[in-house]
């Protein structure tokens, strides 16, 4: 009896939480209607970015929390504003309100009073001054914004500010720009616009399926001298390593892994791993044949060896990567991709886990292989072999003779002559010639390695 008397109140306790739920949901329709209407006001008027609803403002914060650490991280919580420079890259974040004037080059922070000025220069190669040449500073001007002329233009999330001065290079290109790219904005969820300094439209079109898919909008070009107000901005990219992505630098969370897939979403690329490629044709075999320097001697010979060791070759030139779209295809679905040092290796970044990179290491550039494609490779879930040439093997040893320094000690050329001798003599000056019998055994560890992993 007791418990059947329970019952109605019970009935009216459910009553009582839907009414409530009711009009908790009432209210936050209100609610976000005043939002809107908020949101609308601010739209079409210029002088209420005071006026800036704190929790979007906390919200942005969040996202861009994640760019930084530590004293920085603290400065962005407290001052939302911060900047970040290391030995790679400079950078600086603001959470406040901006206006991005003059071409993208000045970047207007409204201040409590202080006047005080940065100045980044948005690309990840800080430690390369003759790399770093073409970038043009962009400026960070921190100050009372009334006496600025007024937006032209109103943008409701935040704007990345980077620059596309240093171009042509597809190693470049990649290390220095579109990971940083990925890593500075992926958590973004497309919710930004790029405003793109030292701006090549032929740049921004070549990598329009990665940009499009960091962001829903085309990236803005404000070279015609209009004013743009956004709730804050990135300025300048964060940079990890040579092709790379640590999964424990800020921010953390992003390996090669992640990037790799998320190459294969932008290109819509359905083959991940070797073991997916077509089985009833032979490997392919993907030569990089690079035209000017550092280039095969006897390019004809070895495409006839790989063939007769059962591989199907295909000769790539080294604008292999100027469509993007189909060299992620067509790299999907080869096996090795080979070739000697030189940006066309890039292109590994494209293979299927557990395809070979084949790398022909000329005199001199034992660093700059290891460092810029094989650990990289390694990183990628794929296998890297390494044909190191024998002097003999280096036009190199024609020009100046077997005993010379030059082909017994190059660190003895680096030590006299710093990076540009290195550069003339084994990157500009060297091309190779492969002794056929000892390239045999490398191609034939590739198959094996191919066959392996294919099964
Ligand atoms: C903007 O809002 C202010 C009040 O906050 C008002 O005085 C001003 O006329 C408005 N300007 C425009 C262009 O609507
Ligand atoms: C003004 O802002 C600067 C930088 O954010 C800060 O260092 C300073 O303490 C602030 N001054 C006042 C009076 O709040
Ligand atoms: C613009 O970018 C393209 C694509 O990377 C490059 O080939 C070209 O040299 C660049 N143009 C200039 C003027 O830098
Ligand atoms: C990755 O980043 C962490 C934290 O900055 C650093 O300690 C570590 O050495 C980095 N790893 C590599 C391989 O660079
Ligand atoms: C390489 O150079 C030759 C002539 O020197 C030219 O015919 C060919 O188109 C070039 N190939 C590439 C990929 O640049």
């Amino acid at each position: 009896m007791g418990k059947q008397s329970k019952r109605p109140v019970l009935g009216a306790a459910s009553m009582a939480c839907l009414l409530i739920a009711v009009s908790l949901y009432i209210g936050l329709l209100v609610f976000l209607s005043w939002r809107i209407q908020i949101a609308n006001q601010r739209g079409n008027n210029d002088s209420t970015e005071e006026d800036e609803v704190t929790e979007e403002r906390d919200a942005l914060k969040d996202l861009l929390r994640r760019l930084v650490s530590g004293e920085e991280r603290n400065q962005l919580e407290v001052g939302e504003f911060t900047c970040h420079f290391d030995l790679h890259t400079e950078m600086c974040l603001s959470a406040k309100p901006v206006r991005i004037s003059n071409g993208g080059l000045t970047v207007h922070v409204p201040s409590n009073g202080s006047q005080f000025e940065h100045s980044v220069r948005p690309y990840a190669r800080r430690d390369d001054e003759h790399m770093m040449k073409p970038v043009t500073r962009v400026e960070i001007l921190h100050g009372d914004v009334a006496n600025l002329p007024p937006c032209n233009f109103r943008h409701s999330i935040p704007a990345v500010i980077f620059s596309t001065a240093v171009t042509g290079n597809v190693f470049h290109e990649f290390s220095e720009i579109i990971i940083p790219l990925f890593l500075t904005c992926r958590h973004l969820r497309s919710q930004l616009k790029f405003v793109t300094t030292d701006r090549n439209a032929s740049w921004i079109q070549k990598y329009s399926g990665i940009l499009n898919r960091l962001s829903d909008y085309e990236a803005l070009n404000l070279d015609d001298g209009s004013v743009h107000c956004f709730p804050g901005a990135v300025v300048g990219l964060r940079y990890h390593d040579n092709l790379a992505l640590n999964t424990s630098d800020v921010p953390a969370g992003y390996s090669m892994r992640e990037f790799r897939q998320f190459l294969r979403e932008s290109y819509d690329v359905k083959i991940k791993n070797v073991r997916e490629i077509e089985k009833l044709q032979k490997p392919i075999l993907i030569l990089i044949s690079r035209n000017h320097t550092r280039k095969f001697l006897n390019e004809d010979a070895v495409v006839e060896l790989a063939q007769e060791l059962g591989f199907q070759v295909v000769r790539a030139g080294t604008d292999a990567m100027s469509n993007l779209e189909l060299s992620a295809k067509m790299l999907s679905s080869c096996s090795v991709l080979a070739g000697v040092h030189g940006a066309g290796l890039t292109n590994e970044i494209f293979l299927p886990d557990g395809a070979v990179v084949f790398q022909v290491v000329p005199l001199g550039t034992d660093w700059a292989s290891t460092n810029y494609y094989q650990i990289p490779a390694t990183a990628m879930d794929l296998q890297h072999l390494e044909y190191k040439i024998e002097p003999k093997e280096s036009s190199l040893s024609e020009v100046y003779g077997l005993d010379d320094p030059v082909i017994v000690d190059p660190a003895s050329v680096s030590a006299k002559g710093g990076y540009p001798a290195v550069r003339a003599v084994y990157f500009d000056g060297q091309n190779v010639k492969i002794n056929l019998n000892r390239f045999k055994d490398t191609l034939q560890e590739a198959m094996r390695l191919v066959r392996h992993s294919m099964t």
